[in-house]
Parts: structure tokens; C-alpha cells; sequence
């Protein structure tokens, strides 16, 4: 049996608040936020990049905020190689038991070009400004943004710089997913070989999925030498995504004979996170994700039950409980009590306060009128939903009555409750979730643009409850509503409500047009 406790140890740097809310439409709450946050640093996340503070004043807020509450894990904020950057990064991390300062600058040819820097110029600001950085902060990461395409002359000699600057950390961002395993690997064992002082330093990994490598590249990286995989839940990340935590942490445990590594991790916390971040994003995970999908622990056919049941190693290579997936029995009946869906939800990794757990019991005894069995799966989308679709949201669905069929278009009527006010209209449609869409539109006005509209049953028979995911753009902000409901029509429109309440957050902390100003990290000067 290996001894895991001297095993050289891999931090993990989550970015699902910086890099996976990057994604358009993921934006998540400040509540949301903090809820992940709290779960990171309970699952033993290291570092928690919580957001980019001067993207905008949201961003400022969340990151400070995430940063007083965390109790274990290093909080860093993002700053691009400017002064008034790190400034308002430092102003955000400052609070936290433990900050870092993340600051970068695109090396590469292509990056170079858009600042207009010379090598030269470049060279010297990046001194500058991992000093500063320095002087604020003991804690510093600096990024080589598209390092993986960057000369590697021009590399050596940009991470000497910053090494001698004083960061602590570097980072090696493979920032549009270009590399393959053995060239990630090779660029660091070169950064090894050949900058001075890089034995002082801890490199860090930092790769996007575009050609469906990015695990395998974090992995060969930390074959390499390096120690800091960054990362996020359910490889939630702009185009193809980032590296997937679950990914990474599991092949470290799973192939541990190969990869003799150790994480902090509390691998049982994974499902929960995994569904809470699938959530609150509104990006579902697809049903053959490896790890968290719905599928990784299925055996369909015949043969591979058979030996399952013989053996589970047979085709299993990990046991569902290592994520924190337990067995589906029958969660509860209608005649189950508060103590016991508390207990329940415990189970689940919910924590809910008193208030909280009222509502949900209210909403689980009407589900549980519904539906004859009331699993796991629906428990966990009631809560969901409970936190999405708050008690003060501008927009509430009061009632809607629908008739559609074969004899013509569909037919709705609908009260939308409006800043505490009743309102009442009918509509038609090209079939009953149109003819309801159309309802809401009509009771507020707005011109936001539907961009997906996807439903899911959350368990199997005809009584199921749906999850449905609504993404709407209005002037390039993005926004996702979800929400569950046993009938289709009416969580596609409390879905497509959820979806409007944020966009009214976002217009009040943006002001009309402000996100196409917001700034934009590609800019990374
Ligand atoms: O992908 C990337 O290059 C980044 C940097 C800002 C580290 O996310
Ligand atoms: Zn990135």
C-alpha cells in the first residue's frame, strides 16, 4: 500500500468564478457565488480564484466578500498587468485569511500585437507591475497569457523577470487550448532547465479544453514538475472549457500507481458541487461527462451488469461513493416529516437554514401530492429551484391556464405578479410554452432575445418533474433562468421568469449598455 502522505503534493486552483463565469450566459448571483465559494474551501480547494475585481463593481463585491467569509483556502483576484488593476485586486483580496494577487499579460506574438509592445517594453512591464503587485501582496501569481505559443526565448526570459519581481507563483496558461500532453510537459521541464530561480517557485498548469486535452495536458504538466493544476467544476470555462476538477483529482486518486500525487481534496464533496455549479451556471452537464455525468456509473447492457454485480471493478474503476453519489432508493412519502427531509437533505450536502427548509418542506409536500415517489434527484432539483426563484423577485408567476391540442393554436391566460402589482393578459401561440412566452412578454415588455431553451426530466415515469434552462440576450448581456416544476409549461415559464429577474439585476448593476464596455480580460494590459 503507498503511503499518499509523502507523495509530493498538487495544489488546486479553482477559477469557476473567474475563468468558468466567463462562459456567456453563466453568470452567476453574489449569493450564488458565495455558496460556491463556501463549498470550494470546504472540499479542500487550496486557491479560489473568485473574480476579476475591476471588471465591475459586482465582480469587486463578490470577490471581497468571498474573500472575509473563507475559513481554509488562499483567496486571489484577478488584475491585468496594469497598477489601477492590481490596486482594486489588492482592495478585494486584502480581507481574506489568506490573499494572492493574480496578475498577467499575453506573451505571445499575437498578444504582443494588440498593446503594441515591444519585447522590451513588455519586459519591463511586467517588472513593474508584479513589483507593485508585490509590495501589496507576500502571495503573487503571474500568467504569460498563451504561453503555449509564446517564443521560448521570449518565455524564459518574461518568467525570470517575474520570478526575480518577487511572484511566487507561475502560471502556464494554455489559453486556446492549442498543446498536446507532451509538449505541455516539455515547455515545463524547459522552464525548469533553464530560467534561474525556478526551483524557488511553484509553476502552475492552466489549460483550456478546445481540442478535448486539457486533463491530459494538466496532467503531463504535473508529470513535469508542475505543482499548481488551475481548474473548475465541471470543466466550466469559455468556448470548450477549462480542465475539469473532478477530472484531474480523480485521475490523481484513481491512477495513483502512474501518478503518485496527492490533493487536498475531499473527493465525497464532488456531486454536490458538480450539481450546485450545473445549477447556478444554468450549463446542464452533459449525460456521458466523465465523472459527474448522469451516465458515468450506468451499466445498460447485459454483460456489464452482470459482472457489476459479480464484481464492481469488473467495469467500474472508482466507486460512486468516492464523489459522493449514493445509491437512488425512494427518498421520501407524503406522510415524511421537516426532521426528516432535513436529515435527508443533509445527505444530500444541503445546509439549509430554518427559513429555507420551511419552504422547501411546503414545496416538497405539494410535490410529494403530485408525484407518487419522491426521489433524490427531485429533492435536489426542489432546492434548486427553491434558491433560484426568490420571494423577492420583481417578477412572480401568480397563475396560468393552458389549452393547446390539435384544433388550432394554443390558447394561454396567465397573472404575473409585478413589483408586488397583479396583472393579467392572454395570448396565443405556435404551441403552449409559445402561447405562455407570449403572456410574459406582453406583461413586461421587454426585448430580450430567447437564445436556448432546453428541458430535462429530472427521473424517469410521465409524472417526472422537468428542470427547463432559459438564455436570454438583451444588449450583450447574458442571463440564464432555470427552475422545476412537474409540468413542463409552468417551469418553462418560471424558467424563462428567473431568466428576467436576473437580467433586472444585471441592468441595475451595469446601467443600460454598460457590459459591452465592461472590461475585458483579453485586454490584458
Ligand atoms: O486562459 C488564460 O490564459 C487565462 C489567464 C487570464 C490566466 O485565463
Ligand atoms: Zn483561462
Amino acid at each position: 500500500m503507498t503511503d499518499k502522505t509523502t507523495q509530493p503534493r498538487v495544489l488546486i486552483l479553482d477559477t469557476t468564478l473567474r475563468d468558468g463565469e466567463q462562459s456567456p450566459g453563466a453568470t452567476m448571483t453574489h449569493d450564488e457565488k458565495l455558496e460556491i465559494a463556501g463549498l470550494l474551501d470546504e472540499m479542500g480547494v487550496d486557491i479560489i480564484e473568485a473574480g476579476f475585481p475591476i471588471a465591475s463593481e459586482g465582480d469587486f463585491a463578490a470577490v471581497a466578500d468571498i474573500a472575509r467569509n473563507s475559513r481554509n483556502s488562499t483567496i486571489c483576484g484577478l488584475a491585468r498587468a496594469n497598477i489601477a488593476d492590481i490596486d482594486r485586486c489588492w482592495d478585494a483580496v486584502k480581507h481574506a485569511r489568506s490573499p494572492r494577487i493574480h496578475t498577467f499579460i499575453g506573451t505571445s506574438p499575437l498578444h504582443r500585437a494588440i498593446p503594441n509592445l515591444t519585447m522590451d517594453e513588455m519586459a519591463e512591464r511586467i517588472h513593474a507591475t508584479v513589483t507593485h503587485a508585490r509590495n501589496l501582496c507576500d502571495n503573487v501569481q503571474w500568467s504569460p497569457m498563451d504561453a503555449t505559443r509564446t517564443e521560448h526565448d521570449y518565455l524564459c526570459r518574461v518568467v525570470e523577470i517575474a520570478i526575480k519581481a518577487g511572484a511566487t507563483t507561475i502560471n502556464i496558461p494554455d489559453t486556446v487550448g492549442y498543446t498536446y500532453p507532451m509538449e505541455s510537459a516539455k515547455l515545463i521541464r524547459m522552464l525548469l532547465e533553464r530560467v534561474p530561480g525556478a526551483d524557488s517557485i511553484i509553476f502552475a498548469t492552466h489549460c483550456h479544453n478546445d481540442l478535448g486535452m486539457a486533463t491530459a495536458n494538466s496532467l503531463a504538466a504535473v508529470e513535469a514538475g508542475a505543482r499548481q493544476i488551475e481548474c473548475t467544476i465541471n470543466g466550466l470555462g469559455e468556448r470548450a472549457g477549462n480542465t475539469a476538477l473532478e477530472e484531474v483529482v480523480m485521475a490523481l486518486r484513481v491512477r495513483n500507481d502512474i501518478l503518485p500525487y496527492r490533493t487536498g481534496i475531499d473527493t465525497t464533496k464532488i456531486m454536490h458541487l458538480s450539481r450546485r455549479v450545473s445549477t447556478v451556471s444554468g450549463f446542464a452537464v452533459q449525460p456521458n461527462k466523465a465523472i459527474v455525468g448522469k451516465n458515468a456509473f450506468l451499466h445498460e447492457s447485459g454483460i456489464h451488469q452482470d459482472g457489476v454485480l459479480k464484481n464492481v471493478e469488473t467495469f467500474e474503476i472508482m466507486r460512486p461513493e468516492d464523489i459522493g453519489l449514493y445509491a437512488k432508493n425512494i427518498a421520501m412519502g407524503k406522510h415524511s416529516g421537516r426532521a426528516a427531509l432535513r436529515s435527508k437533505l443533509r445527505e444530500l450536502g444541503f445546509e439549509l437554514a430554518d427559513n429555507q427548509l420551511y419552504d422547501v418542506f411546503v414545496r416538497f409536500k405539494a410535490l410529494a401530492d403530485r408525484k407518487k415517489e419522491v426521489y433524490d434527484d427531485d429533492l435536489i432539483a426542489l432546492v434548486a429551484d427553491q434558491a433560484a426563484n426568490a420571494e423577492n423577485d420583481t417578477i412572480q408567476l401568480k397563475s396560468l391556464r393552458v389549452v393547446c391540442g390539435t384544433a388550432g393554436r394554443a390558447e394561454a391566460d396567465m397573472v404575473l405578479t409585478i413589483d408586488g402589482a397583479d396583472h393579467t393578459t392572454d395570448a396565443t401561440g405556435d404551441g403552449p410554452v409559445d402561447a405562455a412566452f407570449n403572456c410574459v412578454k406582453d406583461l413586461w415588455k421587454h426585448k430580450a432575445r430567447l437564445q436556448l431553451y432546453q428541458v430535462h426530466a429530472v427521473t424517469e415515469g410521465t409524472d417526472a418533474q422537468a428542470t427547463v434552462s432559459v438564455r436570454l440576450e438583451e444588449d450583450g448581456r447574458i442571463v440564464t433562468g432555470q427552475a422545476a416544476d412537474t409540468d413542463t409549461i409552468v417551469a418553462s415559464v418560471k424558467a424563462y421568469i428567473n431568466a428576467l429577474n436576473r437580467l433586472v439585476v444585471r441592468r441595475a448593476k451595469t446601467g443600460p449598455g454598460d457590459d459591452v464596455k465592461m472590461v475585458n480580460y483579453r485586454d490584458s494590459v
